[in-house]
Protein backbone atom coordinates (compact mmCIF):
# COMPACT_ATOMS: atom_id res chain seq x y z
CA UNK A 1 0.00 0.00 0.00
CA UNK A 2 1.22 3.27 -0.95
CA UNK A 3 2.24 5.25 2.04
CA UNK A 4 -0.06 8.29 3.03
CA UNK A 5 1.37 11.46 1.50
CA UNK A 6 1.87 13.42 4.47
CA UNK A 7 -0.08 16.99 5.46
CA UNK A 8 2.49 19.83 3.74
CA UNK A 9 1.11 22.65 6.36
CA UNK A 10 1.58 21.35 10.14
CA UNK A 11 -1.03 22.51 13.10
CA UNK A 12 2.08 24.69 14.15
CA UNK A 13 3.01 25.70 10.95
CA UNK A 14 -0.76 26.91 10.62
CA UNK A 15 -0.87 28.71 13.66
CA UNK A 16 3.02 30.30 12.80
CA UNK A 17 1.45 31.56 9.32
CA UNK A 18 -1.53 33.19 11.72
CA UNK A 19 0.32 35.08 14.07
CA UNK A 20 3.22 36.34 11.58
CA UNK A 21 0.66 37.10 9.15
CA UNK A 22 -1.32 39.33 11.80
CA UNK A 23 1.95 40.83 13.01
CA UNK A 24 2.58 42.09 9.16
CA UNK A 25 -1.26 43.11 8.98
CA UNK A 26 -0.93 45.06 12.46
CA UNK A 27 1.98 46.98 11.37
CA UNK A 28 0.94 48.08 8.10
CA UNK A 29 -2.39 48.85 9.30
CA UNK A 30 -1.94 50.73 12.65
CA UNK A 31 0.40 53.90 11.26
CA UNK A 32 -1.93 55.09 9.04
CA UNK A 33 -4.91 54.77 11.16
CA UNK A 34 -3.11 56.00 14.54
CA UNK A 35 -1.81 58.98 12.28
CA UNK A 36 -5.35 59.87 11.11
CA UNK A 37 -6.79 59.82 14.79
CA UNK A 38 -3.67 61.65 16.33
CA UNK A 39 -5.47 65.19 16.72
CA UNK A 40 -8.48 63.50 17.79
CA UNK A 41 -6.64 61.24 20.41
CA UNK A 42 -4.27 63.84 21.40
CA UNK A 43 -7.19 66.89 22.04
CA UNK A 44 -10.94 66.79 22.72
CA UNK A 45 -11.48 68.38 19.41
CA UNK A 46 -15.51 68.80 20.76
CA UNK A 47 -15.22 69.54 23.92
CA UNK A 48 -13.10 72.68 23.35
CA UNK A 49 -12.83 76.08 21.65
CA UNK A 50 -9.67 77.54 20.05
CA UNK A 51 -10.38 80.77 21.29
CA UNK A 52 -9.26 82.12 24.42
CA UNK A 53 -12.03 82.06 27.02
CA UNK A 54 -10.44 84.90 29.39
CA UNK A 55 -12.67 88.30 29.26
CA UNK A 56 -11.62 90.94 26.78
CA UNK A 57 -12.51 94.43 27.09
CA UNK A 58 -15.38 95.96 24.88
CA UNK A 59 -15.58 99.13 25.56
CA UNK A 60 -17.00 102.17 27.87
CA UNK A 61 -21.21 101.67 28.14
CA UNK A 62 -21.28 105.29 28.63
CA UNK A 63 -20.48 105.34 24.79
CA UNK A 64 -23.93 103.60 23.48
CA UNK A 65 -27.21 106.38 22.99
CA UNK A 66 -30.05 105.33 23.83
CA UNK A 67 -31.94 105.44 20.65
CA UNK A 68 -29.19 103.36 18.28
CA UNK A 69 -26.45 100.80 19.10
CA UNK A 70 -22.90 101.47 18.85
CA UNK A 71 -20.36 98.56 17.34
CA UNK A 72 -16.80 97.42 19.04
CA UNK A 73 -14.45 95.74 17.71
CA UNK A 74 -12.75 93.16 20.11
CA UNK A 75 -10.16 90.85 19.78
CA UNK A 76 -9.74 87.37 21.48
CA UNK A 77 -6.70 85.65 21.74
CA UNK A 78 -6.81 82.50 19.51
CA UNK A 79 -5.57 78.80 21.49
CA UNK A 80 -4.57 76.84 18.59
CA UNK A 81 -5.43 73.45 19.20
CA UNK A 82 -6.33 71.06 16.47
CA UNK A 83 -3.02 69.33 15.57
CA UNK A 84 0.20 68.53 16.98
CA UNK A 85 1.29 71.28 19.61
CA UNK A 86 5.24 70.89 17.86
CA UNK A 87 4.02 72.05 14.42
CA UNK A 88 1.66 74.79 15.92
CA UNK A 89 4.36 76.32 17.54
CA UNK A 90 7.04 75.77 14.12
CA UNK A 91 3.91 77.71 11.86
CA UNK A 92 3.99 80.41 14.45
CA UNK A 93 0.10 79.21 15.61
CA UNK A 94 0.40 77.83 18.93
CA UNK A 95 -0.74 79.18 22.25
CA UNK A 96 0.74 82.72 23.05
CA UNK A 97 1.60 82.90 18.99
CA UNK A 98 -0.46 86.44 19.44
CA UNK A 99 -2.84 85.40 17.08
CA UNK A 100 -5.82 87.03 17.32
CA UNK A 101 -10.07 87.08 16.05
CA UNK A 102 -11.67 89.72 16.07
CA UNK A 103 -15.30 90.26 16.68
CA UNK A 104 -17.44 93.06 15.86
CA UNK A 105 -20.01 93.16 18.60
CA UNK A 106 -23.22 95.53 19.14
CA UNK A 107 -24.06 96.95 22.25
CA UNK A 108 -27.28 98.73 22.29
CA UNK A 109 -30.02 99.33 25.72
CA UNK A 110 -32.60 97.54 26.29
CA UNK A 111 -35.87 99.18 24.79
CA UNK A 112 -39.68 98.81 24.48
CA UNK A 113 -40.53 97.79 20.99
CA UNK A 114 -43.81 96.49 19.40
CA UNK A 115 -44.36 93.31 17.66
CA UNK A 116 -43.48 95.32 14.14
CA UNK A 117 -39.48 96.02 15.73
CA UNK A 118 -40.81 100.06 16.24
CA UNK A 119 -39.01 101.46 19.28
CA UNK A 120 -40.34 102.92 22.14
CA UNK A 121 -38.79 103.39 25.67
CA UNK A 122 -35.04 103.01 26.38
CA UNK A 123 -33.72 101.56 29.58
CA UNK A 124 -30.49 103.38 29.37
CA UNK A 125 -29.84 104.39 33.40
CA UNK A 126 -30.27 107.82 33.72
CA UNK A 127 -26.95 108.01 35.73
CA UNK A 128 -24.80 107.17 32.67
CA UNK A 129 -25.00 111.06 31.49
CA UNK A 130 -22.55 112.13 34.71
CA UNK A 131 -21.27 108.91 36.00
CA UNK A 132 -18.94 107.17 33.79
CA UNK A 133 -16.21 105.47 36.44
CA UNK A 134 -16.75 103.94 40.03
CA UNK A 135 -19.79 102.74 39.77
CA UNK A 136 -21.98 100.87 42.65
CA UNK A 137 -22.79 97.42 42.86
CA UNK A 138 -26.48 98.50 42.19
CA UNK A 139 -25.33 100.34 38.94
CA UNK A 140 -23.71 97.85 38.04
CA UNK A 141 -26.51 95.25 38.06
CA UNK A 142 -29.10 97.69 36.12
CA UNK A 143 -26.22 98.17 33.58
CA UNK A 144 -25.73 94.97 33.17
CA UNK A 145 -29.55 93.69 33.06
CA UNK A 146 -30.37 96.36 30.23
CA UNK A 147 -27.17 95.95 27.79
CA UNK A 148 -27.68 93.78 25.18
CA UNK A 149 -24.58 92.73 23.80
CA UNK A 150 -24.99 91.42 20.07
CA UNK A 151 -23.22 89.12 17.72
CA UNK A 152 -22.51 90.87 14.73
CA UNK A 153 -23.09 87.94 12.06
CA UNK A 154 -26.64 87.27 11.00
CA UNK A 155 -28.41 84.32 12.04
CA UNK A 156 -29.35 83.01 9.15
CA UNK A 157 -25.77 82.09 7.28
CA UNK A 158 -23.71 84.62 9.19
CA UNK A 159 -23.52 88.02 7.15
CA UNK A 160 -22.10 90.82 8.53
CA UNK A 161 -25.69 92.79 9.93
CA UNK A 162 -25.75 96.84 9.68
CA UNK A 163 -27.38 99.32 11.85
CA UNK A 164 -29.59 101.32 9.26
CA UNK A 165 -32.28 104.27 9.58
CA UNK A 166 -35.59 103.84 7.33
CA UNK A 167 -37.55 107.05 7.04
CA UNK A 168 -36.11 107.75 10.50
CA UNK A 169 -36.51 104.52 12.19
CA UNK A 170 -33.35 101.98 13.04
CA UNK A 171 -32.89 98.75 12.31
CA UNK A 172 -30.23 95.92 12.07
CA UNK A 173 -30.30 95.14 8.52
CA UNK A 174 -28.51 91.91 6.82
CA UNK A 175 -27.54 92.56 3.63
CA UNK A 176 -27.06 89.37 2.03
CA UNK A 177 -30.97 87.96 2.30
CA UNK A 178 -32.99 91.23 3.67
CA UNK A 179 -33.08 90.18 7.30
CA UNK A 180 -34.37 92.06 9.67
CA UNK A 181 -33.97 92.72 13.96
CA UNK A 182 -34.92 95.46 16.10
CA UNK A 183 -32.97 97.42 18.35
CA UNK A 184 -32.66 94.58 20.71
CA UNK A 185 -31.64 91.71 18.48
CA UNK A 186 -34.89 90.63 18.38
CA UNK A 187 -36.04 88.86 14.89
CA UNK A 188 -38.44 91.06 12.78
CA UNK A 189 -38.40 89.71 9.65
CA UNK A 190 -36.21 87.54 6.49
CA UNK A 191 -34.94 84.10 6.61
CA UNK A 192 -33.20 84.20 10.14
CA UNK A 193 -34.61 82.00 11.64
CA UNK A 194 -34.30 83.53 15.76
CA UNK A 195 -33.30 86.48 17.07
CA UNK A 196 -29.42 87.90 17.18
CA UNK A 197 -26.68 86.13 18.94
CA UNK A 198 -26.28 87.13 22.44
CA UNK A 199 -23.27 87.06 24.35
CA UNK A 200 -23.79 85.37 27.32
CA UNK A 201 -21.04 85.68 29.53
CA UNK A 202 -20.41 89.03 30.66
CA UNK A 203 -19.39 92.01 33.34
CA UNK A 204 -19.76 95.74 33.33
CA UNK A 205 -16.74 96.63 36.01
CA UNK A 206 -16.64 99.13 38.66
CA UNK A 207 -14.68 101.24 35.56
CA UNK A 208 -17.56 101.58 33.54
CA UNK A 209 -16.65 99.51 30.94
CA UNK A 210 -17.95 96.13 30.11
CA UNK A 211 -15.83 93.29 29.41
CA UNK A 212 -16.88 89.74 27.43
CA UNK A 213 -16.41 85.88 26.99
CA UNK A 214 -16.49 84.42 23.50
CA UNK A 215 -19.98 82.67 24.27
CA UNK A 216 -22.93 82.95 22.60
CA UNK A 217 -26.44 81.93 23.57
CA UNK A 218 -26.99 78.96 21.14
CA UNK A 219 -26.62 76.35 22.94
CA UNK A 220 -28.78 77.01 26.19
CA UNK A 221 -31.50 79.53 24.96
CA UNK A 222 -32.25 77.39 21.38
CA UNK A 223 -31.20 74.25 22.43
CA UNK A 224 -32.38 72.48 19.27
CA UNK A 225 -30.30 73.96 17.37
CA UNK A 226 -27.35 72.45 19.10
CA UNK A 227 -23.93 73.54 20.79
CA UNK A 228 -23.42 75.98 17.44
CA UNK A 229 -21.80 79.12 17.13
CA UNK A 230 -22.34 81.87 14.86
CA UNK A 231 -20.85 81.38 11.03
CA UNK A 232 -19.11 84.16 10.97
CA UNK A 233 -17.75 85.44 14.08
S1 LIG B 1 -27.28 85.78 5.97
FE1 LIG B 1 -28.50 87.33 6.81
S2 LIG B 1 -30.46 87.05 5.93
FE2 LIG B 1 -29.23 85.50 5.09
Amino acid sequence: MAELQKDPITRSDFIGFTVFGGLIGAALTIPPIAFLLHPVIDVDVLGETDVDQEYQEVGPISEVPADEPVVFNVDFPIRQIYGDEEIQDLSGQGEGSGTTLTNAVWLSWRTETDEDGHAGESFRPEWLDETTEGLTPEQISEAEENLNILSNSCAHLGCPVRWVLIEGEGEFLCPCHGGIYDINGGYVAGPPPRDMYRYVDYEVRENGRLYIRHEYDAGSEYPENGPQQPYVV
